[in-house]
């Protein structure tokens, strides 16, 4: 991957994503990989009680920002065939490190998730936890998981709300408010005051048409709810006093229509 085919976007957030695995994704990496169970978002909310995962055994599945890679290797303990993709070298060398210890193999590729090179409809399942779904840009990276899944195909992503991206301060890492911080309409590309990474965060109604024009159904927009005695170590997002009335983590799950 040169840089020439990295947009400017992608590159900062690889510059970002390097910084950050030196000081805090390598560590946490260890603990997800060890994780049997299968914890949704920075509440960790059970699979038991979300229910937003189908039966894995025997997808391909790519995932789309896979940085450390846990969540493949989830679906690769439950049967799944995944392959990573992420931008960032050194997230990927992480996941080479827990592929060893952990003794569980699949393809890690280094490369932007909004241009991959996988053929048409190599995919049962395409993926992202925090990745592309927050990292690159919807209007690139949609279209390519519609190229990149067979018709049928499952699509599962994980992003924080829209609302919670409308409270947020402008400042990085201060906790939602419960005052409009800036406008719905048109939220698209979003930088932080003091950060120099970029975000992506479109409107609801923004996600519906675009996975429409996509070829995709959606089937649920799973809002999750923490649990009353639920912990975080994400608390410049929202405390668990704010998450539990107001969604702050939302995955999406759409059907390739075929
Ligand atoms: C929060 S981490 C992903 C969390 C992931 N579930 C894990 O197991 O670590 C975000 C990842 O998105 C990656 N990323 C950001 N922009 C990307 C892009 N355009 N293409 C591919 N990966 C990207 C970053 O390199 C980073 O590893």
């Amino acid at each position: 991957m040169t840089q020439s085919e990295l947009s400017a976007d992608a590159a900062r957030n690889r510059d970002v994503w390097t910084a950050e695995n030196a000081a805090y994704t390598a560590k946490q990496a260890r603990e997800a990989w060890a994780q049997e169970e299968i914890r949704w978002g920075v509440f960790q909310k059970p699979e038991a009680e979300v229910g937003a995962l189908p039966d894995v055994a025997g997808m391909d599945a790519v995932e789309l920002g896979c940085g450390t890679a846990y969540f493949s290797a989830w679906l690769a303990k439950r049967g799944a065939r995944p392959v990573g993709v992420d931008v960032t070298p050194a997230q990927l060398e992480t996941a080479r490190e827990c592929q060893q210890e952990f003794g569980l193999d699949f393809p890690l590729h280094l490369g932007n998730a909004e241009t991959t090179p996988f053929g048409d409809a190599s995919f049962d399942g395409a993926i992202s936890e925090y990745g592309a779904a927050l990292w690159a840009d919807p209007y690139a990276w949609i279209p390519e998981a519609a190229r990149l899944l067979k018709p049928g195909g499952w699509l599962m992503f994980l992003t924080n709300s829209a609302l919670l991206t409308i409270v947020l301060p402008d400042k990085e890492d201060l906790p939602a408010t419960t005052t409009f911080q800036r406008p719905y309409f048109g939220m698209h590309r979003q930088q932080w005051e003091g950060d120099t990474s970029v975000e992506f965060h479109i409107p609801h109604g923004a996600w519906i048409d675009l996975l429409h024009e996509n070829g995709f159904d959606v089937e649920r927009l799973v809002e999750l709810q923490p649990a009353e005695a639920s912990t975080t170590r994400y608390t410049n997002i929202a405390t668990l006093d704010w998450a539990r009335q107001w969604p702050s983590e939302e995955a999406w799950i759409a059907r390739k229509r075929g």
